[in-house]
């Protein structure tokens, strides 16, 4: 039996990025398996975050779900912080995990960029709260954008130490699952880097709360070569690197229109970027618009939104308890 879990950082606007990447596919798995959905605010205070704005976003990440299609009567989503089991488990997982593995996490480095030294110690040990989040549930499969792939090979790493420091084949070793055309969705401004809520041009992402307005204008100044649509996806890493932006639309319009590379090349291969814009952005606006405007709706009703997070998490603690108490047990805690 599958069990999927999923988390995302409450620590600004939500972007397409995370849309494609993540809570599109959350959405469509939660027809065959069990989900939990988790808004992780833990996480997000690695960097500061100012108390009113991480509340608001918290409840806008919950509204963003909800508005996107999760089911959360049949599945969970869930407040980080009102399952203290998360960092219960995340404390035992720091003294399995070795400095030497996270020395390697790239995420880490990028985000501490050159003076690593002032970086706080909880964006250190930020991977190891992530395998707590997961295996804290015993979840078997984490829907992500390619950007979280190697902290779930850490998050492997944590369960098999773990198992074999104690003798036992207690946690599962997770999988990811990233699919769908958008994987990667990279910056409006510059092929070469990620779509991200943090990046200081607002005009680089789309947020799932702009305005249709606002949509067509980023389209329309998305950047772009001189040279038409490709008439195929790219053959290798190299052959997208030499287009980035054109693949990048490309990939988006995929991913927005459920279908492949492929056949976007093959509908809109040749034509003017122009013309390829115009069509993007009717698609966009026709995919985003009744999910911004139903977050909008939840939003005047934070009350519904904060119901909706504790529910969920009230059901995550009745989960997640017991198997902390077994993991106190192994490690050798006396029973309270
Ligand atoms: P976060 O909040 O940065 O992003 C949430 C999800 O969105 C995906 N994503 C993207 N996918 C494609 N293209 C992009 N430009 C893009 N930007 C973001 C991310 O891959 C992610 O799936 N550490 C996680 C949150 C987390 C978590 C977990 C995830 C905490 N605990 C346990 C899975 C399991 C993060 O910062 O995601």
């Amino acid at each position: 039996m599958k069990r999927i879990f999923s988390g995302i950082q409450p620590s600004g606007g939500f972007t397409l990025g995370n849309y494609l990447g993540a809570i599109k596919n959350w959405v469509a798995l939660q027809k065959d398996f069990e989900c939990i959905y988790c808004i992780v605010d833990l996480h997000a205070i690695t960097m500061f975050q100012k108390p009113d704005e991480l509340r608001a976003n918290s409840r806008l990440g919950a509204a963003t779900l909800i508005a996107a299609g999760i089911d959360h009567k049949k599945h969970k989503i869930m407040l980080q912080s009102m399952v203290p089991a998360h960092a219960q488990l995340a404390w035992v997982f720091n003294c399995v995990a070795r400095v030497g593995w996270m020395n390697r996490m790239t995420q880490f480095k990028d985000k501490a960029g050159k003076d690593r030294d002032s970086a706080s110690l909880g964006l250190y040990a930020y991977p190891s709260l992530m395998a707590a989040d997961i295996l804290v549930y015993k979840a078997t499969h984490v829907p992500v954008g390619e950007d979280q792939k190697q902290h779930l090979e850490l998050t492997r790493d944590i369960a098999q130490k773990f198992n074999h420091d104690y003798g036992l084949d207690f946690f599962p070793l997770t999988e990811p699952l990233i699919f769908g055309e958008a994987t990667r969705v990279m910056s409006l401004r510059d092929g070469s880097k990620k779509m991200s809520k943090s990046d200081p041009s607002d005009f680089s992402r789309i947020n799932l709360t702009d305005s249709a307005e606002q949509i067509a204008d980023k389209i329309r100044k998305a950047k772009t070569d001189p040279h038409a649509v490709p008439d195929a996806p790219p053959a290798s890493e190299e052959v997208r690197a030499q287009r980035p932006e054109a693949y990048n639309l490309m990939g988006i319009y995929a991913a927005l229109a459920d279908t492949t590379m492929a056949a976007v090349a093959k509908e809109h291969g040749g034509k003017q970027f122009s013309a390829f814009k115009n069509a993007l952005t009717e698609l966009a606006v026709a995919k985003l618009g009744p999910i911004t405007s139903e977050m909008r709706r939840l939003e005047k009703d934070p009350g519904a939104v904060d119901a909706v997070l504790r529910d969920g998490s009230e059901r995550c603690r009745a989960m997640a308890d017991p198997i902390l108490e077994e993991v106190y047990r192994i490690v050798g805690f006396l029973k309270p």
